[in-house]
């Protein structure tokens, strides 16, 4: 059994491949944290590593009488409360009737099983069969005012990845209101830790960002209703020598869409409490006797391999654990989306002339984007009315998708379901499905509203327009977008002491509409999309395998959303598309090249009108496709290495390793050019050393072990001043490395 619990000492020893996880029963019945991290022998007891000296200022806890040093300010813990000693951030409060928020949840009972039960109504990391995890869950109980705390752990020993929930039953008779309730909170003994995480705004998501921990808290959050582009929910604790490739780090993922909050405090004596779940501020629930609510998965790795071995580790799981369906672990096809061709201006002429162009070059699925549907000429009208425009498109959606099918590709369709204009059909019949405060202004965000999902009717009448679209025309793929943060949320379908829920409630009812949707139509390809990456989180990952990077398609910004959004996800599900130039969001210049090198190190396609480029660039184009399409696997499952860091210099280096090492496929890329620059070499990853590699292009072959220790060496390509006859700019230039094992 990957969890063991000693009877005497009343210790949980959780074990991953390298991952050790321990904690205890106190004395007074609290959950007492021994030690996270590198995996160590089992012993019959780690009690000594929990720590009491004799502070005079702190005082004694009443639970543990006789006992002058115990007190819960001084006791790491598993999942600390509100209202007694510990006066650090709490896990959990709960309002109850006589107005106090003190919870003292005591340990009753536990059971360690085999495998992982579901989450109601929330996504979450799964097994195929009960081997492949081992699952503890811990009760605990308040006896005063009648409730039970369930904490679930869950151990998948291969994938060493330890995730964590926590759930709430009122089994008193007492209604209980949930004010703050975490998914997990870990307290580490000492704060030598960098705090990283992963912030932005729309078309600059994901920028990797750290600083030291200090006493104090760092926190990130979203209270914009989804989990935003200006913080991802997952943070991690790195040590001050953790690199890439070497050093410790912890990363905590929470898998949820909505209001979160990540944050680490250092107390005063230098413990780390680290926590994450449900954003406080935005969020009541009310727990009426015999219900339950359920708070959301985090998911907890530890490497000791840099931040490298981090990653990785999540890639797999998410890969294969947390995305559902068919296309998680299938070749996903390239693609053409027609936005930045067009954007509101097409018909089905225009539509199928680009198809027809796109086919001759490679491309496998045409995605016809925003303005389909009712009278949707700009962005002021017609969400909600999930019709199509018959002026546009004269044979329909169906009448479309036949043509493109006959060219022998796959045709995809945008929706943004979760939207509607003011200025539509849906909204005068139904002004009241708009999230709305009575009395109060609702601010348009895109000129547009956000729907009440709290309301099963909104649900239905959703589900039955996307069902109907998918079942009446031939359609493999569905780029799912929503473009707006939320704001005066209120529900006019809800009672008064459920506003503070309607946040919560917005996000079930998107994972019960997304997953009925994904259910009904298994074969079809789902993509999240947020105005670009505003809602790139696990949550999302789990009902659609991919997501819309960022609305930034120029090839330099990308280095770096690419090189963030891959802390934690996989390159198969960060939508990368090569788009025109000048660049549409930042006006920059960059060749074809470049783009699509960039662009190869995520799930590939174009966005941008094929008909109007030249024969070379379609020759060229050509080449990108059928290279991409001989390295797909590679690309899209291999195992990701970050090489060189855009966030620290001028160059950005990366690759892909195919699962037996046989292939790889290296990425590097320097933003501006240097004169006259010093000998460069950039040292590989994830090689058999015992291989020997081609490189294509270069004669002779290499030992891994070579490419891994003394690495390529580079020339000096990206240098004007040294290539005779070089007038264009070398700035922006980007060179990919190909390798086979002989
Ligand atoms: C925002 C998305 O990120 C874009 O790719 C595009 O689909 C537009 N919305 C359409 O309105």
């Amino acid at each position: 059994m990957a969890i063991l619990f000693n009877e005497q000492s009343r210790e949980f020893h959780i074990q991953g491949r390298n991952t050790s996880y321990i904690f205890s029963v106190l004395s007074n019945g609290y959950l007492g944290q021994l030690y996270y991290g590198k995996k160590i022998k089992h012993r019959d007891s780690f009690s000594h590593l929990m720590q009491y000296p004799r502070r005079m200022v702190a005082v004694p806890s009443p639970n543990e009488p006789g006992n002058p040093k115990f007190s819960m300010e001084l006791t790491k813990q598993e999942f600390p409360h509100f209202g007694g000693m510990d006066c650090r951030q709490p896990a959990i409060k709960i309002k109850q009737q006589n107005g106090s928020r003190l919870t003292e949840f005591k340990y009753q009972s536990h059971v360690i099983r085999s495998g992982k039960s579901k989450l109601a109504g929330l996504p979450a990391t799964y097994v195929e069969s009960d081997g492949e995890a081992t699952t503890l869950d811990i009760t605990l109980y308040d006896d005063v005012i009648g409730a039970t705390l369930i904490l679930t752990y869950t151990v998948f020993e291969a994938f060493d990845v330890i995730t964590r929930s926590s759930r709430l039953v009122n089994s008193g008779s007492q209604p209980l209101l949930i004010e703050r309730f975490m998914s997990c909170s870990v307290d580490f003994p000492d704060k030598d830790f960098d705090f990283m995480h992963l912030s932005g705004a729309w078309v600059r998501e994901r920028h990797v960002k750290e600083r030291k921990l200090e006493h104090g808290i760092q926190s990130i959050h979203s209270i914009r209703g989804g989990s935003s582009h200006v913080h991802n929910p997952f943070m991690a604790l790195k040590r001050f020598d953790c690199t890439e490739h070497s050093g410790e780090v912890y990363g905590f993922s929470l898998v949820y869409s909505g209001n979160f909050l990540a944050q680490a405090e250092v107390d005063q004596f230098d413990v780390t409490r680290a926590m994450m779940g449900i954003h406080p501020d935005t969020f009541n629930w009310n727990v009426h006797p015999g219900e339950s609510f359920q708070a959301p998965e985090t998911v907890m790795v530890f490497s000791d391999k840099g931040l490298n071995g981090m990653s990785q580790k999540y890639h797999a799981l998410y890969t294969a654990r947390l995305a559902k369906g068919m296309w998680r672990q299938k070749e996903r096809p390239v693609i053409i989306n027609n936005w930045e061709a067009t954007y509101f201006k097409f018909n089905e002429d225009k539509l199928v002339t680009l198809a027809r162009q796109a086919k001759e070059l490679g491309i496998e699925l045409f995605v016809l984007d925003d303005g389909w549907f009712g009278k949707r000429n700009n962005d002021t009208t017609s969400l909600g009315d999930w019709f199509e425009d018959e002026t546009k498109l004269p044979h329909g959606l169906k009448g479309l998708g036949e043509k493109i099918n006959d060219l022998g590709m796959q045709f995809g369709l945008w929706v943004e379901p979760e939207m509607i204009n003011r200025e539509s059909r849906l909204y005068e019949k139904h002004p009241e499905w708009l999230l709305q405060i009575p009395n109060r202004i609702s601010s348009p965000g895109r000129f547009q509203f956000v729907l009440d999902y709290t309301n099963d009717a909104v649900i239905d009448y959703l589900y039955e327009r996307l069902h109907d679209i998918l079942t009446n025309a031939p359609i493999s793929y569905v780029k799912w977008d929503m473009n707006r943060g939320m704001s005066e949320v209120g529900s006019t379908h809800l009672a008064a002491d459920q506003q503070m829920e309607v946040y919560h409630r917005y996000i079930l009812g998107l994972y019960k509409l997304m997953d009925r949707i994904t259910t009904a139509f298994p074969e079809v390809l789902f993509e999240s999309c947020a105005s670009g990456g505003g809602r790139f989180d696990p949550g999302m990952l789990y009902y659609m395998p991919q997501t819309w990077t960022s609305d930034d398609t120029d090839a330099v910004e990308r280095l770096k959303i690419q090189y963030g959004t891959s802390m934690v996800y996989p390159i198969n599900a960060m939508g990368a598309h090569v788009s025109a130039v000048p660049n549409h969001q930042v006006m920059r210049m960059t060749s074809l090249k470049t783009r699509a090198e960039t662009a190869f190190f995520g799930t590939f396609g174009y966005e941008l009108d094929v008909t109007q480029m030249t024969d070379a660039e379609k020759e060229e184009v050509k080449a990108q496709i059928a290279f991409y399409k001989l390295h797909r696997s590679t690309f899209q499952f291999g195992t990701f290495y970050r090489l060189k860091n855009p966030f620290k210099g001028n160059e950005t280096a990366w690759m892909v390793v195919s699962a037996d090492q046989k292939d790889a496929v290296v990425g590097y890329y320097q933003v501006l050019a240097k004169p006259n620059p010093g000998f460069k070499g950039l040292r590989l990853k994830g090689l058999n050393p015992e291989f020997e590699y081609t490189i294509a292009g270069r004669d002779g072959v290499y030992y891994g072990d070579e490419l891994e220790n003394i690495g390529i060496k580079l020339d000096p390509e990206f240098d004007a001043t040294s290539i005779e006859g070089m007038h264009d700019s070398q700035d922006f230039k980007s060179t990919i490395f190909v390798l086979q094992c002989r």
